[in-house]
């Protein structure tokens, strides 16, 4: 087999079968049923139905509430329904899941139901459907695993060219395809740019495809994150909430089909545009997964549930249970003109502040003075760091502190020694400009030679380094896809080899570095997908650290994304008003807190400040990091926001108050609605007694209040001029 040929069909590692079960064997959650032949699996709140009519054929019949778990459809329904697989072939009307051409050149599928397992995959209990081609030698395995406190199902699809002499052209496999029951549905989604990331998103869904997709490879106009909820239920706190996403780094889409009569049709998958996969005899291909969920709890519950599935089900073990350290950046501080003494000196008075990882940002190796070279040859800059990076992570180390490093792998300057050795080694088509984007191209992952060559320079730097942390970066998207060495079939697979090999690239460091963590960053938070979430810790959540851009751009970040994940970093960024450094703390400590700013030029008043705040953030830390979160009050509505951190034993809380403008005093309305802080979570009928960690004392921290009390009735906001912030702790008292 030809080089790169090697490796990777699998675009998702399922991981090996296991006995031990997360839930008790007698509570699995599959149930089949007979005649006609079927499956009922149910969550905690909901319930999928599947069928097989009497063609043969596997139809969803409902996926919903838990209560209507009883309904089996009518027959007439059935027919009108989408396949669980729909493919190209027969009636159109749907959004295929699977297109391909065979060896004679048809292009139709007709599938039939094979047999059915659940099988206990990563101790989850899994329904396995196998379907065939009717007559051609292609087999369609479907999973469902089922996560069931989480209300939520991963759904994913192997496709195995089962003959034995030709390849089959697939040119379309999505991963699922989830069916709701007809009704008016507005849908939720994000949409943004560089430093706007995250930006909330409500539209009507009308008869037609709303597609929510990306062609680069980069995620800032349309995470593939979506909520769905009947538009009549939308004032409410609660109700029927459908959810989801794709755990996938390439390009996706995610199409939400509305016919004029009919149910809503959601799919989703790897973007095949421009891209496709021969398969060849006796191989498999596997999609990524798609996540999807229902609760009859709202938005909020959603997005709890989502928090609870990446924190305990996707994001890497290793780290999982793991405090996320306060860490240091010395991007803002420094940019490309690092040098050891400089960055030692910094550390030491991050380590006075209590920072606990301390990270070189970009500028660190060879050739690398600006954004205009050095990308690619990741071997330390000697003027910077004479004698390698060493003597600086020793004195980091003895510090009490971990140490990191910045790299961005996927990319290479021309003004490079890389490139000069290899100009074929990056993506380009001949006779096609190659597209720039901040100097820089994107290397052709897709080929072994690279993927061994990043392999070799990434592993080299972690051996002979005691580097703790990885923060990965990838400033441009895809462009001039082009792979002009490979023979003509391979070439429009190199979207999907990419990213399966930067996979395989993350896995085998992983492997081979236990203790490193990994920071996903993308130009900001253009990667916070959860295929890349399953293999790095947190998220670098945007370039933007303007502490009241930040508490918008956070607020709907943990609509997806747990606050675990959630990197936020204290710097001199201020784009509209000068705002306080306290007030940049509070916004920071409601994720992952980080520094960035030039601490050399910081007063002994500011230090003691950032020690104070460091320390506060150590104690809630636990809360904000595994507490689960409630969102309070919408900046994006409001010219104030707060957010909610509760333990699960409700015993504690914590809460973050931002004012972002003048509190109005005139309109009555806007007086009357912004003059209550309301809480959710709490136990009822526990009493609980409020600490005010800030200086501002207008809140009665004497009183103690019930849980009851403190969510019905509620206390008054605390806060009145613009960019003031208060944080309060709140302790259950026996
Ligand atoms: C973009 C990232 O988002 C920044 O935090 C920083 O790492 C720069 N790249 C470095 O070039």
């Amino acid at each position: 087999m030809k080089k790169w040929l090697i490796a990777v069909c699998c675009l998702l590692n399922i991981g090996s079968h296991s006995s031990i079960l997360a839930q008790e064997p007698n509570s699995n959650p599959i149930n089949p049923t007979t005649s006609p032949e079927g499956w009922l699996i149910k969550t905690s709140q909901s319930a999928l139905r599947l069928m097989v009519d009497d063609k043969g054929t596997v139809k969803p019949v409902y996926y919903g509430p838990i209560q209507m778990a009883s309904f089996q459809g009518n027959n007439e329904q059935w027919q009108s329904a989408t396949d669980e697989v729909p493919v190209r072939g027969g009636f159109a009307g749907k959004t295929p899941m699977l297109e391909v051409v065979f060896k004679d050149g048809v292009r139709d599928v007709e599938l039939e139901f094979v047999k059915a397992e659940t099988i206990i995959l990563e101790q989850r209990h899994t329904l396995k459907l196998v379907q065939k081609d009717r007559h051609y030698p292609l087999q369609v395995e479907t999973f469902i695993r089922v996560l069931p406190e989480f209300d939520i199902l991963e759904k994913w699809a192997v496709i195995t060219n089962t003959g034995k002499k030709d390849n089959i052209h697939i040119e379309n496999l999505q991963s699922g395809n989830v069916v709701l029951p007809a009704d008016q549905y507005v849908l939720s989604h994000k949409a943004g740019e560089w430093g706007h990331e995250f930006q909330p998103q409500q539209t009507l869904l009308t008869p037609g495809i709303k597609t929510l997709k990306s062609d680069d490879f980069v995620a800032y106009a349309n995470p593939s994150w979506y909520m769905i909820q009947p538009e009549k239920n939308l004032d409410k706190q609660d109700g029927d909430t459908w959810y989801g996403c794709l755990a996938y780094s390439g390009n996706y889409r995610v199409d939400f089909n509305l016919p004029y009569n009919g149910n809503l049709q959601i799919t989703a998958g790897i973007n095949f545009w421009d891209s496709w996969w021969n398969l060849e005899p006796g191989k498999s291909l596997t999609t990524p997964k798609m996540v999807t969920g229902y609760t009859n709890k709202g938005a909020q519950a959603a997005s709890q549930n989502l928090h609870g599935y990446i924190n305990k089900a996707v994001l890497p073990a290793t780290h999982r249970n793991e405090m996320r350290p306060v860490l240091y950046n010395s991007w803002y501080a420094t940019e490309f003109s690092v040098s050891e003494e400089q960055q030692i000196k910094l550390a030491e008075i991050a380590k006075e502040t209590g920072v606990e990882l301390f990270v070189i940002d970009d500028g660190w190796f060879k050739g690398r003075v600006d954004d205009k070279g050095g990308l690619g040859d990741w071997e330390v800059d000697n003027n910077k760091f004479p004698a390698g990076l060493q003597p600086m992570i020793k004195k980091v180390n003895e510090l009490g502190m971990k140490f990191g490093i910045w790299v961005e792998p996927e990319m290479v300057n021309p003004n490079s020694d890389l490139f000069r050795k290899h100009p074929d080694w990056v993506l380009y088509f001949p006779n096609r400009k190659k597209n720039e984007m901040r100097s820089q191209l994107m290397l052709n992952l897709a080929r072994e030679d690279v993927y061994q060559y990043l392999l070799k320079s990434l592993d080299k730097l972690l051996s002979e380094n005691n580097i703790d942390f990885i923060k990965w970066d990838r400033n441009r998207g895809l462009t001039e896809p082009g792979w002009p060495s490979a023979p003509l079939e391979l070439q429009r697979e190199v979207r999907l080899r990419f990213t399966d090999n930067l996979y395989r690239l993350i896995d085998e460091l992983r492997k081979r570095h236990p203790k490193v963590w990994f920071e996903s960053c993308s130009g900001g938070g253009g990667r916070p997908d959860l295929g890349i979430l399953s293999r790095m810790d947190q998220v670098w959540t945007s370039d933007n650290t303007d502490p009241i851009d930040r508490t918008m751009i956070q607020y709907s970040y943990l609509d997806l994304l747990p606050a675990k994940t959630m990197v936020s970093w204290v710097t001199r960024e201020s784009f509209h008003q000068p705002t306080s450094l306290d007030f940049k703390f509070d916004v920071a400590m409601s994720g992952v807190l980080g520094i960035g700013n030039d601490l050399t030029k910081w007063t002994e008043e500011e230090k003691k400040l950032a020690r104070e705040k460091v320390s506060l953030y150590k104690r809630i830390r636990p809360l904000v990091q595994n507490g689960q979160v409630f969102k309070l009050i919408s900046p994006f509505l409001e010219n104030r926001s707060a957010l909610q951190y509760v333990a699960e034993d409700k015993n504690s809380a914590v809460v973050f108050c931002y004012q972002l403008a003048e509190y109005m005093r005139g309109g009555k309305t806007d007086r009357r609605k912004s003059s209550v802080l309301r809480l959710q979570g709490l136990d009822v009928n526990k009493k609980y007694t409020l600490e005010n960690t800030s200086a501002d004392k207008s809140i009665n921290t004497q009183q103690v209040y019930s849980g009851d009390f403190l969510m019905n009735v509620g206390i008054s906001w605390p806060l009145r001029t613009a960019n003031k912030s208060l944080v309060i702790i709140l302790t259950a008292i026996d």
